[in-house]
C-alpha cells in the first residue's frame, strides 16, 4: 500500500514559490486501479513524481510499505522505485545508444536480477503483442515517433512486473486504435493483480480506473467515483 499523507510541495524560482501540491492525502491500496484527472497545472504530475521518489515533499509523506520515502537515502530510494514501480512519464526517455529492446532488458533486468531470461522474453512477446510494436523492438529510440515512443515506454514499464505501475498522461501521444490497446493492457495487468496510479485527461481511459480523484489547483477536489 502507498499512503500519500498531507502532501505538500512548492518549486521556487527565484523569487517566485508555485505551490503545486497543497496538502493531498489518500491511500493507494494493493491491487486498485485509480486514476487523477484535472486541468493542466494541477499538480497531478508533480505529485506522481513525488509518489516515485523523484522529488521529496517539502512537508507530508509518502509512504510505500515500510519505506518512508523521505526519510531513505537516494540509493535506496533509487532501488525502491526499481522493485516496486513500472513509471510512464509524460517526456520518457530511453538510453539512445541502444534499441527498444534492449532499453526493455535493462529496465526488466533492474528489477529482476536472478530470474530467468525466459520471464523477460515471455513478457517481451506478450508486451509486443498487446500494444502491436514488434517492428519497434529493433528501433534506435531517436528515430521513434512521439506515438511509438510512448508505447515503448508503456512496454519498459511492464517489462519488469513490479507491483505498482505509475502511468502520466500515457495516451497523450496515441491514436485511437492505441489507446484502446493500452486500454485493455491495463485492465488486463491490473486483473491479474497490478496496482495502477493513473494521471489521464483522457476519460475513457480513466473511467476503467474502480476509483478517480479529481484535482483542482493543489487540492484533491472531488471523488468522482468508487467501487
Ligand atoms: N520544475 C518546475 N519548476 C517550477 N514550476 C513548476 C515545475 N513543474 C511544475 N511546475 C508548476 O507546478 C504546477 C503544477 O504542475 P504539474 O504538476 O506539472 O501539473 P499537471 O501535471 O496537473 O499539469 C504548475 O503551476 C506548474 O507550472
Ligand atoms: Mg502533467
Amino acid at each position: 500500500m502507498i499512503r500519500i499523507n498531507d502532501v505538500q510541495i512548492s518549486y521556487k524560482d527565484k523569487n517566485d514559490i508555485v505551490n503545486a501540491v497543497k496538502g493531498v492525502s489518500f491511500d493507494i491500496n494493493e491491487g486498485e486501479y485509480l486514476a487523477l484527472i484535472g486541468p493542466a497545472g494541477s499538480g497531478k504530475s508533480t505529485l506522481l513524481a513525488a509518489i516515485a521518489g523523484m522529488l521529496i515533499p517539502d512537508k507530508g509523506d509518502i509512504v510505500i510499505n515500510k519505506y518512508k520515502l523521505k526519510k531513505i537515502s537516494r540509493t535506496k530510494r533509487a532501488l525502491v522505485r526499481a522493485r516496486q514501480y513500472g513509471i510512464i512519464l509524460q517526456f520518457s526517455e530511453m538510453v539512445n545508444r541502444f534499441t527498444v529492446a534492449e532499453n526493455l532488458y535493462f529496465s526488466w533486468y533492474a528489477a529482476n536480477r536472478g530470474v530467468s531470461e525466459t520471464d523477460f522474453h515471455d513478457r517481451l512477446n506478450r508486451l509486443t503483442d498487446r500494444l502491436d510494436m514488434k517492428n519497434l523492438l529493433d528501433s534506435f529510440p531517436a528515430k521513434l515517433s512521439g506515438g511509438q515512443m510512448q508505447k515503448a515506454a508503456i512496454a519498459r514499464a511492464f517489462i519488469k512486473n513490479s507491483p505498482i505501475i505509475l502511468a502520466d498522461e500515457p495516451s497523450g501521444d496515441l491514436d485511437p486504435a492505441n489507446i484502446e490497446k493500452v486500454k485493455e493492457l491495463f485492465l488486463e495487468e491490473n486483473a491479474e493483480g497490478k496496482t495502477i496510479f493513473l494521471v489521464t485527461h483522457d476519460m475513457k481511459l480513466a473511467f476503467d480506473a474502480k476509483t478517480i480523484y479529481e484535482m483542482k489547483d493543489g487540492r484533491l477536489c472531488d471523488l468522482i467515483k468508487h467501487d
